[in-house]
């Protein structure tokens, strides 16, 4: 590693730099953890070592230091990896560095890009302002849209004109940059050169679409007029080497702040609807820009929360994209709500129809999305003949299946029984053969082993004598209340009491056999001390939340009985049970 390198990473706050795309709790003394952002998890198996300075995920297995994490994420290579951490923790670079000529070609051509986006989208500003942008300025006064508004958004005006944005900028670019940002069309000649190339945007309001750090990245562009002259209403820059649209969220980089505060989304179809709930001061708000989600949105997302309110238009088109959204975001764990406004508005016009603090109403008033779903398989399937109830039935139940845990599917069906009028009786079954039919699919051994679990199994088919090992065993006899209850708590013991010569193989039956014989395949590596540190620290958590729980209703129950010095004790107990969870920032 160069000097360089070595001096911003010694420098650099790796918690802070990862925290920027992850949500991090504390989960040890001096270790982080959260949701993997390099594969689909629900539980926190990534974690982030504050003194060592360095990040694993016991899921996937990936770890590095804090450059290979940027690079990774943003998708950079190592020279641009130690220029955004520098960037991101006000460390000054001298000069830049490249392992190779096309590394320094990409991040050259994508600086190149970046400041094409800037001077377009001052160019695009400056037309707004001038007479020419006149009907467009009046068109977004129309749109209830101050001055501030249009520059807090940097919204601008593509003029009628062919050449001009290309004269402005072709002093900084040569031609084949210029085709690359996207900003141009051109004719194809007729001996294959590209030609020449013209505006893509013409007569057309600006919407700059940045990246999650701000910088402008592409264009959508609403035509001023209707018809068919007009061409469609929203025109989007193509994939450039910059951007792709399924995997930039309008928005992100003013509400991600706000988002991880309050700890939600609200997600809009419009770019329009978007601005306007923003400047009606709910920041947290995203566009999708007119698409069910994709899944590269929804991983992006993630990083930032696990709750989101959908607030799509109420039409057709709306509902469905709500419901194929509904779908993606709870495979992925998230908890949804749906707000569905009334008068056939979508959030702009409601807003300007009906004020803020109407629509802060309605955001509050957002149902379930097991409510919002059974309202509308009834809307869709309406009337109390069977056959309207057997519809609607079928509309619901992959939804009600896809609920990840037992007790919301259970209340789901429940809810969805009475409200269709169907004996629950026959909808239970329904589910239940469906359950079935679900697990021959999947019938893993390690599903719903934990990685912490994993990790124990492996730890214990360690050599005595191997500091892991005694550590985990050592554990294991002195506490032994923490390891109740886990799934592979009898094959650890067996492991920790096997004799030196007999086989892993020989040591466990059944579902523990198996169980071992599984994760010893999945796992190449031997456990690291690390890793057994995590593990042990997560079941002492473990542990001691459940205690506080069980505290808890026991303090209540000497309370009713008057027992006085059994809750002094219990108390005592629970006091100091809090204090060390909060010590470790999990109380
Ligand atoms: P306004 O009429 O400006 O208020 O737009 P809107 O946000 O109400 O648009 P609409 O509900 O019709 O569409 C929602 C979103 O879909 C828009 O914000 C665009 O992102 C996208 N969209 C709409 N029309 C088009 C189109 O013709 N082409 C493309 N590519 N996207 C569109
Ligand atoms: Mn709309």
């Amino acid at each position: 590693m160069s000097d360089i390198a070595q001096s911003v990473k010694q420098q650099a706050d790796i918690v802070r730099v990862i925290g920027e795309y992850v949500r991090l709790k504390k989960a040890g003394a001096q270790n982080y953890s959260g949701l993997c952002p390099f594969h689909k998890e629900k539980s926190p198996s990534f974690s982030v070592h504050a003194v060592r300075q360095f990040y694993h995920c016991f899921g996937c297995g990936v770890s590095g230091d804090v450059f290979s994490f940027v690079g990774k994420i943003e998708n950079v290579g190592f020279p641009e990896a130690i220029r955004i951490v520098a960037q991101k923790c006000g460390i000054a670079l001298p000069k830049r560095e490249y392992n190779s000529p096309e590394e320094a070609r990409e991040s050259r051509q994508r600086g190149k890009l970046l400041e094409l986006h800037e001077q377009a989208t001052a160019w695009f500003e400056e037309q707004l302002r001038l007479p020419e942008g006149a009907v467009a300025r009046e068109y977004l006064s129309g749109r209830g849209l101050t001055p501030e508004a249009i520059g807090r958004f940097r919204i601008g005006f593509a003029p009628d004109n062919f050449n001009a944005l290309r004269e402005r900028l072709q002093g900084s670019a040569d031609v084949e940059m210029l085709r690359l940002s996207g900003l141009f069309s051109f004719k194809q000649q007729e001996d294959g050169s590209s030609g020449s190339i013209y505006s893509r945007f013409r007569k057309r309001i600006t919407f700059p679409i940045a990246n999650e750090s701000g910088r402008i990245i592409a264009f959508t562009a609403r035509a001023l007029d209707s018809g068919d002259k007009a061409g469609p209403k929203y025109m989007n820059s193509p994939e450039t080497p910059l951007y792709s649209k399924g995997q930039v969220l309008f928005n992100l980089d003013k509400a991600k702040q706000t988002i991880r505060q309050h700890d939600f989304a609200i997600l809009v179809e419009g770019q329009m609807d978007c601005i306007s709930v923003y400047l009606a001061g709910v920041q947290n708000v995203l566009a999708t820009s007119g698409t069910a989600f994709t899944e590269q949105q929804v991983n992006l997302l993630k990083r930032f929360t696990s709750k989101v309110v959908v607030n799509f238009d109420p039409d057709t088109a709306g509902a469905n994209a709500a419901e194929k959204s509904i779908v993606l975001l709870t495979e992925e764990g998230f908890e949804i709500k749906v707000v569905t406004l009334e008068g056939g508005l979508d959030p702009d016009r409601y807003i300007r129809e009906k004020g803020a603090p109407a629509y802060i109403a309605a955001l509050r008033s957002a149902r379930r999305q097991q409510d919002y779903l059974i309202d509308r398989a009834r809307q869709l399937f309406p009337g109390r003949n069977s056959e309207s109830k057997v519809k609607a039935l079928n509309f619901l139940l992959p939804h009600i299946r896809r609920m990840p845990s037992r007790l919301t599917r259970d209340e789901f069906a429940a809810d969805a029984a009475q409200k269709l009028g169907i004996d629950s009786a026959v909808l239970r079954e329904e589910l239940k053969q469906a359950a079935a039919r679900r697990r021959e699919k999947v019938v893993s051994p390690t599903s719903g082993v934990s990685q912490v679990e994993k990790i124990l199994l492996r730890g214990f088919c360690g050599e005595s004598g191997h500091p892991v090992f005694d550590t985990l065993a050592a554990a294991l006899e002195s506490e032994p209340a923490q390891f109740e209850g886990l799934t592979v708590r009898t094959a650890l013991e067996s492991l920790l009491h096997r004799g030196s010569a007999q086989p892993l193989e020989s040591i466990s039956e059944g579902r523990s056999r198996a169980l071992l014989a599984q994760v010893l395949l999945e796992e190449t590596d031997p456990v690291t001390e690390q890793e057994a540190q995590f593990a042990l620290e997560n079941l002492r958590l473990q542990f001691l939340e459940g205690r506080q729980r069980a505290l808890r209703a026991a303090i209540s129950e000497a309370e009713r009985k008057g027992d006085w010095g059994l809750l002094t004790a219990l108390t005592a107990e629970k006091l100091s049970i809090d204090r060390e969870l909060r010590a470790v920032g999990a109380g």
